[in-house]
Protein backbone atom coordinates (compact mmCIF):
# COMPACT_ATOMS: atom_id res chain seq x y z
CA UNK A 1 0.00 0.00 0.00
CA UNK A 2 1.37 3.46 -1.15
CA UNK A 3 0.62 6.05 0.22
CA UNK A 4 1.28 8.48 -2.38
CA UNK A 5 -1.12 6.79 -4.82
CA UNK A 6 -3.68 8.16 -3.28
CA UNK A 7 -2.57 11.14 -2.93
CA UNK A 8 -4.15 13.73 -5.83
CA UNK A 9 -2.50 16.82 -7.21
CA UNK A 10 -4.65 19.34 -8.91
CA UNK A 11 -3.00 22.30 -10.81
CA UNK A 12 -3.79 26.12 -10.27
CA UNK A 13 -5.47 25.74 -7.12
CA UNK A 14 -5.83 27.99 -5.09
CA UNK A 15 -3.80 30.68 -7.70
CA UNK A 16 -2.70 29.94 -11.08
CA UNK A 17 0.89 28.38 -10.73
CA UNK A 18 0.32 26.53 -7.77
CA UNK A 19 -0.13 22.20 -8.00
CA UNK A 20 -2.40 21.19 -4.43
CA UNK A 21 -1.45 18.17 -2.90
CA UNK A 22 -5.32 16.81 -1.94
CA UNK A 23 -5.32 14.20 0.46
CA UNK A 24 -9.65 13.98 -0.03
CA UNK A 25 -8.91 11.17 -2.17
CA UNK A 26 -6.79 9.20 0.72
CA UNK A 27 -9.48 9.79 3.29
CA UNK A 28 -12.09 8.60 0.96
CA UNK A 29 -10.19 5.07 0.75
CA UNK A 30 -10.50 3.12 3.70
CA UNK A 31 -7.27 0.93 3.41
CA UNK A 32 -4.79 3.64 2.22
CA UNK A 33 -6.62 5.95 5.11
CA UNK A 34 -6.13 3.17 7.52
CA UNK A 35 -2.71 2.58 6.33
CA UNK A 36 -1.64 6.45 6.60
CA UNK A 37 -2.73 6.55 10.82
CA UNK A 38 -0.86 3.47 11.46
CA UNK A 39 2.26 4.61 9.87
CA UNK A 40 1.69 8.17 11.30
CA UNK A 41 1.58 6.02 14.42
CA UNK A 42 4.53 4.06 14.41
CA UNK A 43 5.94 8.05 13.68
CA UNK A 44 4.31 9.50 16.47
CA UNK A 45 4.81 6.66 19.07
CA UNK A 46 8.35 6.94 19.69
CA UNK A 47 8.08 10.70 21.07
CA UNK A 48 5.95 9.24 23.92
CA UNK A 49 4.10 11.90 24.10
CA UNK A 50 1.37 13.09 26.70
CA UNK A 51 -1.08 14.71 24.46
CA UNK A 52 -1.27 15.32 20.30
CA UNK A 53 -2.35 18.41 19.16
CA UNK A 54 -3.68 19.39 15.56
CA UNK A 55 -3.94 22.47 13.91
CA UNK A 56 -7.68 23.57 12.28
CA UNK A 57 -8.68 22.34 10.08
CA UNK A 58 -6.88 20.01 8.29
CA UNK A 59 -4.55 19.02 11.34
CA UNK A 60 -7.72 18.16 13.02
CA UNK A 61 -8.39 14.95 10.21
CA UNK A 62 -4.71 14.24 11.10
CA UNK A 63 -5.01 14.46 15.26
CA UNK A 64 -8.30 12.73 15.95
CA UNK A 65 -7.74 9.35 14.82
CA UNK A 66 -4.43 9.15 15.45
CA UNK A 67 -5.10 10.45 18.95
CA UNK A 68 -7.45 7.56 19.05
CA UNK A 69 -5.45 4.38 17.63
CA UNK A 70 -2.28 5.66 20.82
CA UNK A 71 -4.39 6.00 23.44
CA UNK A 72 -4.15 10.07 23.73
CA UNK A 73 -6.45 12.55 24.28
CA UNK A 74 -5.94 15.96 21.87
CA UNK A 75 -6.11 19.22 21.70
CA UNK A 76 -7.10 21.66 18.95
CA UNK A 77 -5.65 24.89 18.06
CA UNK A 78 -8.36 27.16 15.91
CA UNK A 79 -8.34 29.70 13.69
CA UNK A 80 -9.44 33.25 15.11
CA UNK A 81 -12.43 33.83 17.19
CA UNK A 82 -13.25 29.37 17.43
CA UNK A 83 -12.86 28.52 20.42
CA UNK A 84 -14.83 29.59 23.81
CA UNK A 85 -13.68 30.75 27.65
CA UNK A 86 -10.14 31.88 28.11
CA UNK A 87 -8.20 31.37 25.43
CA UNK A 88 -3.96 32.02 24.69
CA UNK A 89 -3.89 33.96 20.88
CA UNK A 90 -0.50 33.97 19.18
CA UNK A 91 0.11 36.61 15.68
CA UNK A 92 2.46 35.29 12.95
CA UNK A 93 3.85 37.08 9.70
CA UNK A 94 2.69 35.69 6.20
CA UNK A 95 4.00 36.49 3.22
CA UNK A 96 1.62 39.35 3.38
CA UNK A 97 -0.36 40.58 6.34
CA UNK A 98 -0.79 38.38 9.72
CA UNK A 99 -2.93 35.68 10.62
CA UNK A 100 -3.68 34.25 14.47
CA UNK A 101 -4.27 30.89 15.63
CA UNK A 102 -5.33 30.13 19.37
CA UNK A 103 -5.48 27.36 21.82
CA UNK A 104 -7.91 27.21 25.12
CA UNK A 105 -5.68 28.46 28.28
CA UNK A 106 -6.03 25.49 30.39
CA UNK A 107 -5.97 22.84 26.83
CA UNK A 108 -2.14 21.90 27.98
CA UNK A 109 -0.58 21.84 31.92
CA UNK A 110 3.04 23.77 31.88
CA UNK A 111 5.25 20.61 31.27
CA UNK A 112 3.71 18.31 28.87
CA UNK A 113 5.01 16.59 26.41
CA UNK A 114 3.01 17.29 23.18
CA UNK A 115 3.28 16.50 19.30
CA UNK A 116 1.76 18.52 16.77
CA UNK A 117 -0.02 17.01 14.01
CA UNK A 118 -1.01 18.94 10.75
CA UNK A 119 -1.87 17.39 7.04
CA UNK A 120 1.18 19.63 5.25
CA UNK A 121 4.24 21.07 5.86
CA UNK A 122 4.74 23.39 3.21
CA UNK A 123 6.67 27.05 4.66
CA UNK A 124 6.32 25.77 7.78
CA UNK A 125 5.09 29.57 9.16
CA UNK A 126 1.72 27.48 10.37
CA UNK A 127 3.54 24.92 12.24
CA UNK A 128 6.36 27.29 13.42
CA UNK A 129 3.77 29.73 14.58
CA UNK A 130 1.63 26.73 16.46
CA UNK A 131 5.18 25.36 18.09
CA UNK A 132 5.77 29.17 19.50
CA UNK A 133 1.94 28.92 20.96
CA UNK A 134 2.48 25.77 22.89
CA UNK A 135 5.55 26.92 24.21
CA UNK A 136 4.39 29.72 25.87
CA UNK A 137 2.34 27.55 27.54
CA UNK A 138 5.01 25.74 28.98
CA UNK A 139 4.42 22.23 26.72
CA UNK A 140 7.32 20.49 25.66
CA UNK A 141 6.70 19.89 21.99
CA UNK A 142 8.63 16.56 21.23
CA UNK A 143 7.97 16.29 17.22
CA UNK A 144 5.79 17.75 14.32
CA UNK A 145 4.25 14.91 12.34
CA UNK A 146 2.64 15.72 8.79
CA UNK A 147 1.72 13.30 6.46
CA UNK A 148 3.00 15.66 3.63
CA UNK A 149 6.21 17.81 3.19
CA UNK A 150 7.07 20.23 0.26
CA UNK A 151 10.51 19.64 0.43
CA UNK A 152 11.40 22.20 -2.14
CA UNK A 153 9.63 24.99 0.30
CA UNK A 154 12.25 23.98 3.22
CA UNK A 155 9.44 24.33 5.72
CA UNK A 156 11.61 22.14 7.91
CA UNK A 157 14.38 24.67 8.83
CA UNK A 158 12.19 26.98 10.53
CA UNK A 159 11.02 24.32 12.97
CA UNK A 160 12.94 23.69 15.73
CA UNK A 161 11.64 20.32 16.60
CA UNK A 162 12.23 16.71 14.48
CA UNK A 163 9.81 17.10 11.87
CA UNK A 164 8.76 13.99 9.88
CA UNK A 165 6.45 13.58 6.97
CA UNK A 166 5.26 10.33 5.68
CA UNK A 167 5.44 11.61 1.81
CA UNK A 168 7.57 14.18 0.07
CA UNK A 169 7.15 16.06 -2.67
CA UNK A 170 10.32 17.38 -4.63
C1 LIG B 1 -2.67 24.47 4.94
C2 LIG B 1 -2.21 23.14 5.49
C3 LIG B 1 -1.27 23.53 6.60
C4 LIG B 1 -0.67 24.84 6.10
C5 LIG B 1 0.72 24.60 5.55
O1 LIG B 1 -3.71 24.93 5.78
O2 LIG B 1 -3.32 22.38 5.98
O3 LIG B 1 -1.99 23.80 7.80
O4 LIG B 1 -1.53 25.30 5.03
O5 LIG B 1 1.28 25.79 5.06
P1 LIG B 1 2.56 26.48 5.68
O6 LIG B 1 3.53 25.39 6.04
O7 LIG B 1 3.05 27.32 4.53
O8 LIG B 1 2.14 27.29 6.84
P2 LIG B 1 -4.72 26.10 5.37
O9 LIG B 1 -4.33 27.33 6.09
O10 LIG B 1 -4.79 26.18 3.88
O11 LIG B 1 -6.13 25.71 5.93
P3 LIG B 1 -6.95 24.38 6.25
O12 LIG B 1 -6.10 23.41 6.99
O13 LIG B 1 -8.04 24.92 7.11
O14 LIG B 1 -7.46 23.80 4.96
MG1 LIG C 1 -4.10 23.64 7.54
Amino acid sequence: MNIKDHIRSIPDFPKPGILFYDISTLLAHADAWQETVRQLSDAVRPHKPDLLVGIESRGFLVAAPLALSLGLGFVMIRKRGKLPGDIITHSYDLEYGTDTIEIQADAIKPGARVVVLDDLLATGGTMAAAISLLRRMGAEVAAAQFIIELGFLNGAAKLDVPAQALVTYE
